[in-house]
């Protein structure tokens, strides 16, 4: 059997598969998050550790496959900085992807032309070279010591396997990795005055990063050798879970954020767009992705201020695709990454009359949304990506009407994943499953079975084009008074 293990910033979801691919069963636990100030996000890496091995103890108890356990990946949360010293001790709590105080370290990287150039991205506040910059401003003692910096998923690396090493789609996350090159960049960790010693060794996600530790191995019940692969960042274990590693595969997901993401057969770059460019948890491929910080959160937040619940709302819009209204809903609450790289931006709602109500306003989010994602498609389609459909996944795709709204808005049919499990935990299993036999990256990264299409309705498109550009021409004229 293969392990998947899925290192959320809310929890961690172990998922056991069979040797043949098929899902045995998974457990979860959950952890929180501290935020000891205003756009501060930590987690003691500890947490992890204590929900791994609970996680562990159930899988061995409930599922007789976890004995025959071969081989084992880690998916994480990106971008956050896990400090190590030289005896590899823990120096500070995790500094999160969600974590934003490094805001203007993140501005003076991004401004050093090569930074961009090499690294294929913007770098955004949550990404890891800055908060070391920040690090070494605000916490000098901590930063002498630092002997060597792991994302969560390299950090997990390094305690299943004793060994610091992580996988080339996380690391892309860094602004330290050459991400075309796929390897360290000495340019890149100089800006930030950092050395490539304090790295981890790369590997491919997909690859063995080394062997379960015989430790862990004897407390789990295990005697046999496990081998531990590269692991992912959750994106791209995501991607893996969803069978997107070609050109021309991709999905949209709407929870909390919104992402649509493409996998790539080359590196295409386009951090101008503010695109994320990133290399794929399998070799010589890439994926890149719009991230909209607000999709379900959009709609949760119209369900907090009405009291109407999320699905009652999209309810009253019944199942039919209206063409657009007057009003629109500039979706920023929590600003915005692809395309505007605006952290300082918030939401607003334009052109609401004396006869709007609560439905209008649910319409105009939801495709405030989509009109977001399309910008995202837009920008992606124009480095050459031509996906001809997309996977629909996430809490958002509960409403027919937002499906139906975004096939149109983006003009591509979405397919909707036959149920079962297709995420980060999966993809993790699965890159498990690629270390450790010598199945082929086509046989094991399979698309689930679709469920269904929802096609574009080709004759409401020209009312939603019209009102995508007045929506794109919305955001410099509010950037203006806020
Ligand atoms: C990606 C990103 C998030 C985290 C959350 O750039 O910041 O998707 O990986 O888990």
């Amino acid at each position: 059997s293969y392990l998947g293990i899925d290192l959320g910033t809310s929890g961690l979801r172990a998922l056991l598969i069979d040797a043949a691919g098929e899902v045995v069963g998974s457990v979860e636990r959950s952890y929180s998050v501290s935020h000891p100030h205003s756009g501060w996000s930590e987690q003691d890496p500890a947490q992890w550790i204590e929900a791994l091995e609970s996680a562990m103890e159930e899988m061995r108890a409930a599922f007789p496959d976890f004995a025959g356990l071969r081989g084992m990946g880690v998916a994480g949360h990106m971008h956050g900085a896990t400090l190590l010293d030289a005896n590899d001790a823990v120096l500070r709590p995790c500094i999160l992807w969600n974590d934003t105080r490094a805001h203007a370290e993140a501005a003076r990287l991004d401004s050093i032309a090569e930074v961009r150039s090499l690294s294929g991205n913007i770098v955004f506040p949550g990404f890891t070279a800055p908060k070391l910059k920040w690090v070494r401003a605000h916490e000098p003692e901590i930063f002498e010591r630092v002997a060597k910096v792991l994302l969560p998923a390299a950090f997990m690396n390094f305690y299943l396997t004793g060994e610091h090493v992580a996988d080339m789609s996380d690391s892309a996350g860094t602004s330290w990795l050459d991400t075309g090159a796929r390897q360290w960049s000495d340019a890149l960790l100089s800006a930030s005055h950092m050395r490539s010693d304090q790295m981890p060794r790369l590997v491919e996600g997909s690859e063995p990063a080394g062997q379960l530790r015989s430790e862990l191995a004897r407390k789990w019940g295990l005697s046999q050798t496990v081998t531990v692969a590269g692991g992912a960042g959750d994106n791209a274990a995501a991607a893996c879970g969803i069978g997107a590693t070609q050109e021309g595969q991709g999905f949209v997901s709407l929870g909390t954020s919104g992402v649509l993401l493409a996998a790539r057969d080359g590196y295409r770059p386009a951090p101008e767009t503010a695109l994320h460019t990133f290399c794929h948890a399998i070799p010589e491929r890439w994926y890149q992705m719009g991230v909209m910080l607000s999709a379900t959160d959009s709609l949760n937040w119209l369900s907090s201020i009405t009291g109407v619940k999320p699905a009652e709302l999209t309810a009253g819009l019944g199942e039919e695709l209206r063409i657009p209204g007057l009003v629109r809903f500039l979706p920023y609450l929590s600003g915005e990454r692809t395309p505007h790289n605006d952290a300082v931006i918030r939401a607003s709602f334009t052109g609401i009359g004396a006869d709007t109500d609560r439905t209008e306003l649910t319409r105009a989010v939801l495709e405030g949304v989509s009109f977001g994602l399309r910008e995202s498609f837009d920008a992606l389609k124009a480095t050459g990506a031509r996906p001809e459909r997309l996977f629909a996944i996430g809490g958002g795709t509960r409403s027919r009407y937002w499906l139906r709204l975004i096939a149109t808005v983006l003009d591509i049919p979405l397919a909707l994943p036959a149920g079962g499990e297709f995420g980060a935990a999966l993809g993790a299993a699965r890159l498990g499953r690629l270390a450790a036999s010598d199945a082929a990256i086509e046989d094991v990264l399979l698309p689930p079975e679709t469920a269904e299409v929802i096609e574009p309705e080709n004759d409401k498109r020209a009312a939603f084009d019209d009102a995508y550009l007045r929506f794109r021409a919305a955001y410099p004229a509010t950037r203006q008074i806020q």
